[in-house]
């Protein structure tokens, strides 16, 4: 058994603010499962909602501040959560990382600095919890500058470092870097600093003992200048310690017979069930109640690297055809009312949704026919595999976990009963309205749509597979080649 801290800064029940908070709250589970002693470590946000009990641990001090520990578990399971209390930095309302203009705090540089010193404390048990870890293992870059304290550390554990996305790197102007008081030596080149300023993916990046990232196909990318962000030399240079592993999914959460927030339970053998659930989110909606026409999904962070600019190129068209649209998201105010925009003009087509909403995300997805992810590049992405058990046939673009995880449903596939969705390759409106079409015509053939939701329906996306990969890496590393 390995003795695991898990170091995020999101995790769902607690708090989410996209696919991190999925992974960090079902990994750990599936670990624990795997009979793993794993604890997770995040920031105490005011927003946060914990289940039951939530006790004082104890207080750490780290440069003149006294920090306090605070200790709750994952709801439904054994995995233990501590919670770095520290209200001048994270009491305050809203997201983790930004406030309601969507910019980001003004001190998250300091914020996340003072969580990684405390994680590398918890690591090297000087917290007081009298717990030692064999293993850290760090997600995205507010924990990166876990592995680069670790690093100075005698009898440390060893880390492990994953990218869920390299667009978001933590960077920082070199000013800010004096009031964090890192170690002098991790200020270099090849260290923390990127083009003068302070990176903290690159404490992941260069310290980690392996690095992993969310799909294989992704792995790849991000080793070229066009996903790399000015990165791809040093993960090239580390590529012996780079691997990809697919996400799972919490199929307890994402399971269509069980569901508690949609209309109707169905699974593959009741598919003409889901139709009550199409039904339902046509009358939430206010869309015409239609049994025939097709309603097509999305459910996504408003941002480019979602593609919202290829689906607003497409959204005139689709307005023409006999189908519905039902999004929902947040993000670029730009992109929200240019949506708005089109649902005033075609109120009986297309419904678009401003917000986070936890419940319509569940009834789009068994309520949908067929789901829209046009990204531009995707770590990994979920909502293509919630999609799939649901029987709701996702629409990808082929880059990073979508070219992993969906079969495009050609002659071939479609013949060898692997087809699960509609893939396209490149990233333009005119190849996303084609993959559209074609996803019209085999929603037009009955027989065949039925069986491609059922090859959807039938595949394994269960953390178990996943898990064991990332035990398997932990079983590999060691410190003392
Ligand atoms: P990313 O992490 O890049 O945002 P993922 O596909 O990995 O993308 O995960 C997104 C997660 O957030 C999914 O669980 C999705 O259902 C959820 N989500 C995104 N936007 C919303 C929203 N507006 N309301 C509810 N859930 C959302
Ligand atoms: C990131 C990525 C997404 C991935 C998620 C969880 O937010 O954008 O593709 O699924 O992390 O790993």
């Amino acid at each position: 058994m390995k003795k695991i801290l898990f170091v995020t800064s999101e995790a769902h029940p607690l708090i989410k603010t996209g696919g991190l908070a999925d992974v960090s709250g079902s990994l750990p589970k599936a670990l624990a499962e795997l009979s793993q002693d794993v604890r997770l470590v995040m920031p105490h946000y005011q927003a946060i909602k914990t289940h039951g009990d939530v006790r004082f641990l104890c207080s750490v001090r780290v440069d003149n501040r006294d920090v306090n520990i605070l200790e709750t578990r994952m709801p439904d399971s054994p995995v233990i959560v501590w919670l770095v209390d520290y209200p001048e930095f994270f009491d305050y309302p809203g997201n983790p990382y930004h406030d309601e203009q969507g910019n980001d705090w003004p001190n998250n540089a300091e914020r996340f600095a003072l969580f990684c010193r405390i994680a590398a404390e918890i690591a090297m048990d000087r917290a007081h919890l009298n717990w030692k870890p064999d293993l850290v293992h760090c997600n995205d870059w507010q924990s990166g500058l876990v592995p680069a304290l670790l690093s100075l550390e005698h009898d440390r554990p060893v880390t492990v470092f994953t990218i869920h996305n390299m667009a978001y790197q933590g960077l920082f102007p070199s000013s800010s870097t004096a009031p964090l008081n890192l170690p002098g030596q991790l200020w270099q080149p090849y260290g923390l600093e990127f083009h003068s300023m302070l990176s903290f993916i690159k404490g992941g990046l260069v310290y980690a003992d392996r690095i992993t990232t969310v799909s294989p196909t992704y792995a790849q990318e991000i080793q070229t200048p066009e996903l790399g962000y000015g990165l791809e030399g040093l993960l090239t240079y580390r590529k012996e310690f780079l691997s990809g592993i697919i996400n799972g999914i919490d199929t307890e959460q994402w399971n269509p017979a069980t569901d508690p927030l949609i209309e109707q339970h169905y699974q593959a053998e009741s598919l003409q069930d889901k139709q009550l659930n199409k039904f339902a989110l046509q009358r939430k909606l206010s869309l015409p109640v239609d049994e025939h026409i097709p309603v097509i999904g999305l459910i996504s962070r408003l941002v480019e690297q979602k593609g919202i600019d290829l689906l607003l190129e497409c959204l005139s068209e689709m307005a023409g055809m006999p189908l519905q649209f039902a999004l929902l998201g947040s993000g670029d105010k730009v992109f929200e009312q240019r949506l708005l925009n089109f649902a005033h003009s075609y109120p009986d087509k297309i419904a678009i949704t401003i917000g986070y909403d936890e419940s319509l995300a569940h009834l789009i997805e068994a309520g949908a026919d067929i789901f829209l992810m046009p990204s531009r590049f995707e770590p990994c992405g979920l909502n293509q595999m919630y999609s799939q058990r649901y029987g709701t046939l996702p629409v990808v673009r082929k880059t990073g976990g979508l070219a992993d995880s969906v079969v495009d449903a050609v002659p071939e596939t479609i013949g060898n009963g692997t087809a699960t969705g509609i893939v396209f390759n490149d990233a333009s409106a005119g190849s996303l309205m084609e993959a559209i079409k074609r996803a019209l015509i085999l929603y037009s053939m009955p027989d065949i749509w039925k069986k491609l939701q059922v090859n959807a329906m039938k595949k394994d996306f269960s953390w178990q597979r996943s898990a064991e990969q990332y035990l398997e890496l932990y079983r590999s590393i060691s410190l003392h080649p």
